[in-house]
């Protein structure tokens, strides 16, 4: 059995083997996109490598957990899921400030976020631990329900709520990290993609609750593991780089530090 609130190193592919069926809750696998030069980018096709991870990934899984797939938007094209996981939505990480240079093809400035549940129904879907503040001003809103479309439409039970809005399947309010982020762990963990602790943060309080078990099975630097570990979600994490372990595991025990002086 695999220890878990541990990353351990080693091919996700291996490990998983250990993972006991029906035990996950909640995955989130930020793996490789297959656009980097990095040697564990350079995966002949991102679409097959990523229904095998699929294929892999819903045993383990309970019935109504989730997994939170990451890629560019063509990273789940052509493939048949279906008989795995049932697609909910395809979430647009939008990064406006992503640099415009292309000539020949428009700049492509979001990532994909493509979330799964196993079976019809999902275990968790924690909307108030993600609500966003609204942006139009009360009055405004209150005008708008009011409309003959809106009362009369399927979406005319969607009603002004004080502790704000669903973020809606555009994110574009949590920016990616650059070298001058204070949560960056190491200038090499900008090029494999280290992702903002804000983004993680939300798919594990959306589709998990406390005591619930979250696999990372490419940790990375861990940033995963510091959100479950925030949230008192348990989780278990692969990483094939050791020295990503390493920064990963330093990282999780400055925030134990942290915590136990606070
Ligand atoms: C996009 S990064 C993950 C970044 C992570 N979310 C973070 O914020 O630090 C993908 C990671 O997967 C690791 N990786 C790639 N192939 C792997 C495999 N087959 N098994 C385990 N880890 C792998 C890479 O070393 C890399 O650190």
């Amino acid at each position: 059995m695999l220890e878990r609130n541990t990353i351990h190193c080693g091919d996700t592919f291996n490990l998983l083997k250990e993972v006991k069926d029906a035990s996950i809750d909640l995955i989130v696998c930020d793996g490789p996109y297959g656009v980097t030069e990095a040697p564990w980018d350079k995966i002949p096709s991102i679409q097959e490598f990523n229904l095998a991870l699929i294929k892999g990934f819903a045993p383990k899984l309970k019935e109504g957990g989730a997994l939170y797939l990451f890629g560019k938007p063509d990273c789940i094209d052509f493939i048949d899921y279906r008989q795995f996981l049932n697609l909910r939505s395809k979430i647009v990480w939008y990064q406006p400030s992503r640099l415009a240079q292309g000539r020949i093809n428009y700049t492509n400035n979001y990532d994909i976020i493509c979330y799964f549940i196993k079976g019809k129904k999902p275990q968790r879907y924690n909307l108030d631990a993600i609500r966003v503040a609204q942006l139009v001003e009360l009055a405004h809103r209150l005008r708008c329900e009011n409309v003959p479309s809106v009362t009369n439409g399927k979406f005319g039970k969607t009603k002004y709520n004080p502790k704000g809005k669903n973020p809606g399947d555009v994110w574009g309010d949590i920016k990616q990290l650059t070298y001058k982020s204070k949560e960056l762990v190491c200038r090499e963990a900008l090029n494999t993609l280290q992702k903002p602790e804000k983004l993680i943060e939300r798919i594990v309080l959306a589709s998990s609750s406390p005591g619930d078990l979250v696999l990372d099975p490419f940790a990375g630097v861990g940033t995963c593991p510091i959100v479950c570990k925030r949230h008192q979600r348990d989780f278990i994490g692969f990483e094939i780089e050791p020295n990503f372990v390493k920064a990963g595991n330093e990282r999780m025990r400055k925030c134990d530090d942290e915590r136990n002086s606070a």
